[in-house]
């Protein structure tokens, strides 16, 4: 039996193999600068679960001819075991995006796991994403459909067109929240991203993050959480993880290897948790078996277990086992 994932039921239609893409781990995401061949190298040894090497808003226009050939040289020469490899091309309002996604897939594609898509607007856009590749991956003889889209909400519009967004394209295994641009686009009152803009009183980002996260778990894609900027208040970006994490999200950007054991830490669920989810799994299987009584309901300990206890405990288990945690408990069945 396969394990189970944490991001619910798949779509009707989902390819096999999609399932067990999105359900990677994901809780810690660190941006690395195309165009910096010392942080491309030292990305490799970070214990992020995923690296996005960055043609995007860390490359300077000047740069991003240059750190496209950077990138495909450190993808087919270094070595990413154990992360997801991502490469954030330029949105489609500028001249940069094919070309980014020719140079980088041609090059590297099969050293490649997702392309990110920012500012993503409406669903054509990853439409138009998702052709390039096949595209690309027939000419170059690569398995079509092996790579993945990762779609950014950064405005207003992308927000509002999520729902079609997060349905247009089997390719897509997340939708990630960009709060920089988004503050920016939605004329926000603040410039420290991710903290509340002053004078508010309440969780300025929640409708924005539920929304992000309603689309993406009706679709069973991951949600991630964008940067927090500040990244020497490693407090700050723990208190905005939390954040993230306690609503149901995935993972979180880091910029700095400093967040990185907060993401990874936040994200998990705690030995504590994971240990309870197991134990739920088990004993939920045995009193709904012959042997246990075939019960709809049963006692574990103090606690009244159902079929939705159980499907809250595979949540849990699902993100416990895919980041390698053991339990540390085992379920004794009642004596008879
Ligand atoms: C990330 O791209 C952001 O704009 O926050
Ligand atoms: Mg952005």
């Amino acid at each position: 039996m396969t394990a189970p994932t944490p991001a619910g039921t798949p779509a009707p239609g989902t390819a096999p193999g999609t399932r067990d893409r999105r359900s990677r781990p994901r809780r810690s995401c660190l941006a690395v600068p195309g165009s910096n061949p010392r942080f491309l190298e030292k990305a490799q040894g970070l214990p992020a679960d995923q690296v996005f090497l960055d043609l995007e808003d860390a490359c300077a226009p000047l740069a991003k001819e240059g750190a496209r050939h950077s990138i495909v040289d450190a993808l087919n020469k270094g070595d990413w075991t154990g992360k997801i490899r991502v490469v954030r091309v330029n949105d489609w309002t500028t001249h940069w995006t094919y070309r980014d996604v020719i140079t980088v897939v041609e090059g590297a594609g099969q050293n490649l796991d997702c392309v990110m898509l920012p500012k993503v607007q409406d669903a054509q856009q990853i439409v138009a994403l998702d052709l390039l590749l096949t595209q690309i991956e027939k000419t170059m003889g690569f398995e079509v459909g092996r790579i993945g889209i990762e779609a950014q909400i950064e405005n207003a519009r992308g927000l509002v067109n999520v729902d079609a967004i997060a349905a247009a394209s089997p390719r897509l295994e997340t939708i990630v929240f960009g709060p920089a641009d988004f503050m920016a686009s939605i004329n926000m009152k603040s410039l420290v991203v991710g903290e509340q803009p002053p004078g508010y009183g309440a969780d300025a980002y929640h409708y924005i993050l539920m929304r992000i996260l309603m689309a993406a778990r009706t679709h069973d894609l991951q949600a991630i959480d964008g940067p927090y900027l500040q990244i020497r208040n490693v407090d700050g970006y723990r208190e905005v993880a939390r954040r993230a994490a306690a609503l149901g999200y995935d993972g979180k950007w880091v910029l700095h290897p400093g967040q990185i054991e907060a993401s990874n830490e936040i994200f998990s669920p705690s030995q504590e948790d994971y240990d309870h989810a197991e134990l739920i799994l088990d004993a939920y299987e045995y009193h709904t078996s012959e042997a246990g009584g075939a019960k709809g309901s049963a006692m574990l300990g103090d606690e009244m277990i159902d079929e939705a206890s159980r499907k809250m405990a595979l949540v849990v288990s699902g993100k416990g086992r895919a980041a390698g945690m053991r339990r540390t408990t085992s379920f004794d069945r009642p004596e008879a």
